[in-house]
Parts: structure tokens; sequence; C-alpha cells
């Protein structure tokens, strides 16, 4: 597995073909961690309006935090999930208050914040600050476990880590943010849970599965 060509081909085409998103417009920490906290159990295209709603109503750390908890559960409303938004809003206010309105950036302080896990953690790290963390989710990890042909179960808690440890081995150090970006937007447009299209993939010539012909066979995945 050739890791800096790799680089090349999943950044060069996250660069040409990546969807126009409104969180992409700009790097700012706060936004980056509302989509991120967003997108973990809602669809891109359900979270866009949500999205727009929510930074207008509360658009720094500083409105999020001195927000009536009220409205922000109303500007929720339909995404589900109601925890993710009482606990963003815990964490902000702790940011606002300890961190000067700063959300940090070592994976030390940000993972200690309320709702922030090693995936989130990882997605600020990188697509706000350039730092080199992988930020694992499902779809990284179907991703991963087809491109080197990884058969340990992504159902089980410590496979998470296995896939972490890989990627550090793997990342951009010049670009995580487009790295782990250009993993995402693979997994979503690309290589898909099923069918995926592997004839149109940018990095099929590193892909194991597709060598193998295994890839609707990855990745395993038990029902807990
Ligand atoms: N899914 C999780 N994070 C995402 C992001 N930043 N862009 C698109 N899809 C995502």
């Amino acid at each position: 597995f050739d890791a800096k060509q790799f680089q090349h081909d999943l950044i060069s085409w996250f660069e040409q073909e990546q969807r126009i998103l409104p969180w992409r417009e700009d790097q700012d920490p706060y936004k980056v961690w509302v989509s991120e906290i967003m997108l973990q159990q809602t669809r891109v295209d359900t979270v866009i309006p949500y999205f727009h709603n929510f930074i207008s109503k509360f658009p720094t750390i500083k409105h999020l935090a001195e927000a009536d908890e009220e409205d922000v559960l109303k500007a929720w409303e339909g995404l589900g999930y109601y925890s993710r938004a009482r606990n963003l809003q815990t964490a902000v206010k702790e940011v606002h208050e300890t961190y000067g309105g700063i959300v940090p950036n070592t994976p030390q302080d940000i993972s200690k914040l309320k709702g922030v896990g090693p995936y989130t953690t990882g997605a600020i790290l990188s697509i706000a600050y350039g730092v080199p963390e992988p930020a694992v989710d499902g779809n990284v990890m179907r991703v991963f476990s087809r491109l080197l042909s990884i058969w340990d179960d992504i159902a089980k808690p410590k496979t998470r880590k296995l896939f972490e440890d890989v990627i550090r081995l793997v990342i951009s150090n010049e670009n995580p943010s487009f790295f782990n970006q250009g993993l995402m937007e693979l997994g979503a447009l690309i290589c898909t849970p099923t069918s995926p299209s592997c004839l149109l993939c940018p990095v099929r010539e590193h892909c194991r599965a597709f060598d193998e012909g295994v890839q609707d066979e990855l990745p395993v995945k038990t029902k807990k």
C-alpha cells in the first residue's frame, strides 16, 4: 500500500468532486463541531436546512452558550436524539467559560467535552485545525476495511481503535482535513454500503478488496 500515492489520489479527487455543503464554507471550529454532531445520526440532505437555521439562530459559541435551552431544543426539533443538542450546549458553555470561547485544539481537551467522542474529536481537529488525527466512523471503517481487506467485525467496539491505528500510519500530515473529508465523501458517493461504484473509484488501484473481488463481502458487521 503506497500511502503517499493514496493520499494524493484521494485528496485530488476530493478537491474536484466534493459536494458543496454549508459546513465546508469555512473552517470555523464551532461550525465544524455543530455539523459533525448533527451528521452523527442524521443524513446530509436532512441536516443541511437544520444547520443553516441553527447557525443563523446561534452564530457563535457565545450565542449558543447564552441561549435558552428551550430555544436550542426547538431548533433541533425533527432531528431527533435530543441529548445531542443538550450535550452540545453543555459543552459549548464549558468552552465559553473555561476556554474563553475558543474550541480547544488538543485531543486531550476536546475529548473531555460532553458529547464529543473520538470521531468528533478527530473531525474537529483535522478539519478546523489541520491536526492529523483520524476521524473514524462507520463510513470510514467501511472504506478502509475494503482498501486493506480487513475482516475484523466493525460492530465490535475494539475495532474502531484498530482502524485509528491504521489511519494514523497513512493520514496526510500536509492536509489531514481533505484526507479525512475525502474518506467521508468517498464513503458517501462511491464506496457505498451496497453496490459500491468501484469503476468510478479514484483509489481503486489501492483497493485490496477490489483486487480480490470481495468488496461486497466487506465490511464484516455482526448484529449486536
Ligand atoms: N458525514 C460526517 N461528517 C461529514 C462531513 N463533514 N461532510 C459530509 N458528510 C459527513
